[in-house]
């Protein structure tokens, strides 16, 4: 296996997941986040799942020992410098990401790989950030990590065969499985997802069906885990309608727009689980 030292950056919803994952399968991974209050609670989130899979006897004990061995938090990007694989699940912001890769191109070996966990940003662009453009690719990862089984492997024009090999390895190595994809927007998951979830925000703004009944007409009749509108505040009102908005600019078709109501929610700061409110009210456990 020639990862073994794993890097990740950022311990928010989806690098905690990533890291914990990591260290889950055994690799000594090292979790960077911008300050001591933020990574301290990354890692609680980490220790909270993995408890409560104890708890439901879906964890044993021992890996919760063993995700503690494995891995470290860090507020400092050069303790980064030994990983073979850094994967960066920080904000989808294209400035921020060319700053860290910059950085961490300067301290890490030749031969490290860089991902991506970007779910719309372009990894080709991303790659002309580091000199070695050849060992860069996306990692994309679903939400939550720990229980969703895929990760789509990205691969750039420039895409080293040996990298790609490596991270796929990789992930098959923390329990995943692998669907490979080349570059643009979306990739395969979201570039199917997305356009289903704005289908549901249109039917809904149209009055076609109540939100019970959108939802569970996808439950029911598709045997779907979650209704769209429900996915839809889970993934976040303002994650969906970022990366609509990147969907459309890339292919410039109406089926990527994102519908006015989804819009004027995020407005007003309804952004689903995360904000308390969504189309369903998450301060009642289950959601009303
Ligand atoms: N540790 C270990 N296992 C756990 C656990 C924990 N802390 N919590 C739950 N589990 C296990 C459960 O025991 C259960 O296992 P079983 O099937 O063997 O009984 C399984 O995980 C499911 O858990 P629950 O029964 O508690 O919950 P649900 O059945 O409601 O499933 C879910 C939760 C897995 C989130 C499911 O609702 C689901 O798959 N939803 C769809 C999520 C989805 O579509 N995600 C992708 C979003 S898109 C994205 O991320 C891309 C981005 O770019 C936008």
């Amino acid at each position: 296996m020639a990862i073994q030292r794993v890097g990740v950056i950022g311990c928010g919803l989806m690098g905690s997941g990533i890291a914990q994952v990591s260290a889950q399968a055994g690799f000594p991974t090292l979790v960077r986040e911008v300050s001591p209050n933020a990574l301290e609670k990354g890692l609680g989130s980490i220790y909270k799942f993995l408890q409560a899979g104890v708890d439901k006897g879906k964890v044993p004990p021992y890996e919760l020992d063993k995700v503690k061995k494995n891995l470290t938090g860090t507020v400092k990007l050069e303790d980064l410098t030994d990983c073979d694989l850094i994967v960066e699940a920080a904000p989808e912001n294209l400035p921020l990401k060319k700053e860290l890769f910059g950085a961490l191109e300067a301290i890490v070996k030749p031969g490290a790989i860089f991902a991506s966990n970007t779910s719309s940003l372009s990894i080709t662009e991303m790659s002309n950030f580091c000199k070695r453009p050849e060992r860069f690719l996306g990692l994309h990862f679903f939400n939550p990590v720990p229980l969703m089984k895929l990760v789509e492997v990205v691969k750039t024009v420039r895409s080293d065969a040996a990298a790609v090999a490596d991270a796929n390895a990789w992930c098959m190595a923390i329990g995943k499985t692998v669907v490979n994809c080349g570059d643009s927007t979306g990739f395969v998951v979201n570039r199917l997802l997305v356009p289903y979830m704005l289908d549901a925000v249109r039917v809904y703004e149209q009055g076609l069906a109540s939100r019970d009944d959108i939802d569970n007409a996808m439950k029911l009749g598709c045997g779907y885990p979650m209704g769209p509108l429900f996915l839809t505040d889970y993934v976040g009102l303002d994650t969906t309608y970022y990366i609509s908005e990147i969907m459309f600019d890339e292919f410039k078709e109406p089926r990527f727009a994102a519908p006015p109501l989804l819009k004027r929610m995020v407005l007003a700061g309804q952004h689903g689980r995360k904000t308390g409110r969504g189309f369903y009210d998450w301060s009642a456990n289950p959601p009303k």
